[in-house]
């Protein structure tokens, strides 16, 4: 068997049985028990140099530094792997700002993004020193520089404008039309930018948008990068210096349901794309005068360096629709059930039992319970599955709904296998709960 090209690198079949890396996955369902995310560091790594090499390119023009979205994949350990590699990180609460300095990170390189910042989360961010706030709102703007005055210190700040583009994306991943909650209408941007700069105690530093996740073509992210730089220059006019840009994340992965010929930007293409249209920029009205770029990708950068794995407990063939009952639900993998997401299915060995119709179900009381519909799959009781592309927006979204403890997590390197995740114990998940008389 083989898996459908350009998904899942570092994650293949030899001898009928999956492996990542050198690592056979039956067998860290046998050790650890599923249901459970597995990771491979190479891929990781990979994704991560794929940007990075990219960046490098314009290191002696602004400088470009890659910001990794946390929300997306928070476990320290592949935090704390992004800190090495020398990667900035997006943030966008307190909770991700305490992950991102456990796990090593510099705070230097944080940028702290959301449209509902609580008082405390500034003070928390100001406190760490954050390199700059992705500020989204006008009452966020004062709110952020009379908290900074009360500190006695100096905040940095982005406006995120929302470009009104179209991400041609799924709705709920969708951010940067007018109707959506996020970022500084286009039109009230400038007037923004003013008020920003006769705040006693902010800096203005940056502009930034993010307009959508999973895109499939980067054609709106030049676009939105094109309404920037018309702002950037009406800013210069009124004397306000942008000293960078930052265009958030937004590229999408190849999930396998994809219209034939649709293949996801390449990030090497993108980062090429953007540098180029933005040194032509530069040139012609600033002399040439650099000005750095930042991007806040995510899903391109774990979506397939992750695995979902779990095991069939019960086959219920029926008269309308088989089911497979798992051991995984809803709760683990949240995307089908939320966004209509579709995820590549394979057994983990290749297995005698005959080719049927399934639909992969969790045991969760919802109907909205299910992990994958229609896929034609040998399946026998006992017998594990593989939901591939599963490293983005996995275990950040799973929950305990139905008191179910959230998966562990394994990262495997080489033939080296780390629990970077122990599953939830039963008793911690009520732990802070009391029964009163
Ligand atoms: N920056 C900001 C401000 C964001 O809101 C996001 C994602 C990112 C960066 C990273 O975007 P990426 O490179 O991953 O596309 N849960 C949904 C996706 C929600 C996206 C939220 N924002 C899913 O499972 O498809």
């Amino acid at each position: 068997m083989k898996l459908p090209p350009d998904i899942a690198p570092h994650f293949e079949f030899r001898g009928g049985r999956l492996h990542v890396e050198r690592v056979a996955l039956d067998t860290l369902g046998a050790r650890f028990g599923t249901p459970a995310y597995v990771y491979s560091k190479a891929a990781l790594v990979d994704a991560y140099a794929a940007y990075a090499n990219a960046a490098a390119k314009y290191a002696t023009r602004g400088g470009a530094l890659v910001c990794y979205s946390v929300k997306v994949n928070s476990n320290l350990t592949i935090l704390n792997l992004f800190a090495s590699l020398g990667a900035g990180f997006d943030i966008v609460s307190g909770g991700e700002l305490a992950r991102v300095i456990a796990a090593g990170g510099s705070p230097g390189k944080v940028i702290f993004s959301g449209v509902g910042k609580s008082v405390a989360e500034i003070r928390m961010a100001l406190a760490a020193g954050i390199a700059c706030f992705n500020v989204e709102s006008l009452s966020e703007l004062r709110r952020l520089s009379a908290i900074a005055g009360e500190v006695g210190c100096v905040a940095r700040i982005s406006l995120r404008v929302n470009p009104d583009v179209d991400a041609k994306t799924h709705p709920y991943i969708s951010t940067g039309l007018a109707e959506n909650k996020f970022g500084i209408a286009y039109r009230d941007a400038r007037a923004a930018y003013r008020e920003a700069r006769s705040l006693p105690h902010l800096a203005v530093i940056g502009i930034d948008c993010h307009i959508g996740s999973q895109l499939l073509d980067d054609a709106p992210l030049l676009e939105a990068l094109d309404r920037l730089i018309d702002l950037i220059d009406l800013l210069d006019e009124d004397g306000i210096e942008i000293e960078h840009v930052d265009l958030g994340g937004g590229l999408g992965i190849r999930y396998g349901n994809e219209a034939v010929g649709t293949m996801p930007p390449v990030p090497a293409d993108y980062l090429a794309r953007v540098f180029a249209h933005v040194d032509a920029w530069r040139a012609a009205r600033y002399g040439g005068k650099p000005i750095a770029v930042m991007f806040e990708p995510g899903r391109s950068l774990v979506g397939q360096a992750g695995i979902l794995m779990a095991r069939v407990e019960v086959l219920k063939p029926g008269t309308s629709k088989n089911f497979a009952v798992l051991d995984a639900a809803m709760n683990d993998l949240i995307r089908p059930a939320l966004y209509g997401a579709w995820h590549e299915v394979v057994s983990v060995v290749e297995s005698g039992a005959p080719e049927t119709v399934w639909d992969l179900v969790g045991p969760i009381c919802e109907s909205g319970d299910w992990l994958a519909r229609d896929r034609k799959l040998k399946l026998a009781e006992g017998d594990l599955v593989a939901f591939l592309s599963a490293g983005a927006y996995g275990m950040t979204m799973a929950s305990n709904y139905n008191t179910r403890p959230r998966a562990v997590e394994l990262l495997v390197d080489g033939s080296d296998v780390h629990v970077i995740r122990e599953r939830e114990s039963i008793a911690s998940l009520f732990a802070g709960e009391r029964v009163i008389v």
